[in-house]
């Protein structure tokens, strides 16, 4: 029911079997590009998001470009073939247009997560163009696991608006993760190329022709900016499997040892190496005031130089589909709702990397206390005061 809801309302944004031309450039990108250059980039986006298409195709044909390092990121082109394109059935059942089907109405078309469901979210969707996400495996700063994504879509992320796909077929599960691989690495390479084409290739009042505007092709200067953005994308979807955070051995304690390490723990959440308290409030129930956005947030507001909360500075920007500036406070930790996985190695990871693209910051392990970073001991103490703490209610 929910579903047919959903393609009902995707339906008469756009017409079911409507096809859709090409994905919507990244104004919002450029013009937060514009003013932290104090250049024009309206060329350089329009170039960007020209080149984009070449390589990547359209919402209804897409396309995976070639790069030593493309093969290993997507497993099956098919899978693309199967997420995009209009809803629809083949004669064997084979569903067609996952993404339009299941996602679309949250993370919009091309993946800015500025769907026309996202108004009312907090977080919002995720824009997966930045190509940053958060609940994942792997080191802060790295893409995530095709598994990673794989598990986060059969489980959803519980306490925000982001569902569980766990009923649709293995198959389709597997067709949507390379589709959200694929709108990553599409609108990441798309604004890396116009940042590219700003700083490397003179775009700005004019666009600076001949050799040096954005191509698909290698053979001249601007080619070759646009083949290096391509690789770097995607040999960083290529690597995440080497970056995952290795987690040591968990030991479940009970009675007074488990007492004792809680105490420890409590000491950690309240000491001035971690500091969680300073966020998360002394009594961890998330009470603090916040003035802080995250990352998405950020690039069109704060580090540019603008204030979330002046509507005439942020009109451009939500004219250009940005969605409404929204702080993001640090949860919580009573409730037991772990949005990336309450079990011992999630928090152990969420620890030791803090969590990409928000302000939770990580803690350095280290191999001795030497008052800078915690031991892995003392933060298995920590993850033992942090799941009691929601077991207190
Ligand atoms: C009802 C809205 C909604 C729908 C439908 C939805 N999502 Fe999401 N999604 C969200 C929200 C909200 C978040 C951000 C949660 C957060 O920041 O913790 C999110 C985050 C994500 C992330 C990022 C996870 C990370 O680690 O950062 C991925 C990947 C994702 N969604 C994929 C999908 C796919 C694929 C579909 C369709 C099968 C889908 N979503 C459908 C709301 C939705
Ligand atoms: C600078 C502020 C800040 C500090 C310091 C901080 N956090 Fe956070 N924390 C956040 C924010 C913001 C979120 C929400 C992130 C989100 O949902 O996108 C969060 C989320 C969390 C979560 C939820 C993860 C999940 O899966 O839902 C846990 C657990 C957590 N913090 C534990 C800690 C611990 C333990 C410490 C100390 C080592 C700590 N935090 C220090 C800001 C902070």
């Amino acid at each position: 029911m929910r579903n047919a809801a959903l393609v009902l309302f995707v339906c008469f944004l756009g017409g079911c079997d409507a096809r859709i031309e090409r994905f919507q450039p990244n104004e919002v990108f450029s013009l937060s590009l514009a003013k932290a250059r104090s250049t024009p980039t309206e060329l350089a986006g329009k170039d960007a998001s020209r080149v984009a298409q070449e390589l990547y195709g359209t919402p209804d044909e897409p396309l995976w470009p070639e790069s030593p390092a493309a093969e290993s990121v997507l497993a099956d082109k098919q899978n693309l073939f199967r997420s995009s394109g209009p809803v629809s059935s083949e004669k064997d059942g084979t569903h067609l247009g996952l993404f339009r089907e299941h996602c679309v109405t949250c993370h919009a078309l091309e993946g800015s997560g500025a769907g026309p469901a996202s108004v009312f979210q907090n977080p919002y969707p995720r824009d997966f163009r930045h190509g940053v996400f958060k609940w994942k495996s792997t080191e802060r700063g790295q893409k995530p696991t095709r598994k990673d994504i794989r598990e986060l879509l059969g489980k959803g992320i519980p306490g925000t608006a982001m569902p569980s796909f766990a009923l649709l077929t293995p198959e389709d599960l597997d067709a949507l993760v390379d589709y959200v691989v694929f709108l990553s690495t599409r609108g990441e390479v798309e604004r890396r190329m116009t940042a590219a084409a700003i700083d490397e290739l003179d775009y700005g009042e004019s666009s600076p022709g001949g050799e040096l505007t954005l191509n698909s092709r290698n053979e001249t200067e601007g080619g070759e900016v646009v083949q290096e953005v391509l690789d770097r994308v995607h040999s960083d979807w290529a690597d995440a499997g080497k970056l995952e955070v290795k987690v040591p051995p968990f030991a479940e304690l009970a009675g007074e040892d488990l007492a004792a390490s809680v105490d420890r723990g409590k000491a950690f959440f309240h000491g001035q190496i971690a500091n969680c308290s300073g966020c998360h409030g002394p009594a961890g129930d998330g009470s603090m005031p916040t003035l802080d956005y995250d990352d998405w947030t950020k690039e069109y507001t704060t580090r540019i130089g603008l204030t979330p909360g002046d509507r005439e500075a942020m009109k451009p920007f939500r004219d250009a589909g940005a969605l409404r500036p929204r702080t993001i406070a640090p949860r919580t930790l009573q409730d037991g709702v772990f949005h990336g996985g309450g079990d011992s190695a999630s928090l152990y990871r969420r620890i030791t990397q803090g969590i990409a693209g928000t302000p939770m910051p990580a803690v350095e392990v280290v191999s001795e206390p030497n008052g800078k970073g915690l031991t892995v001991d003392e933060i298995w103490d920590l993850v033992r005061y942090v799941k009691q703490l929601s077991t207190l209610q």
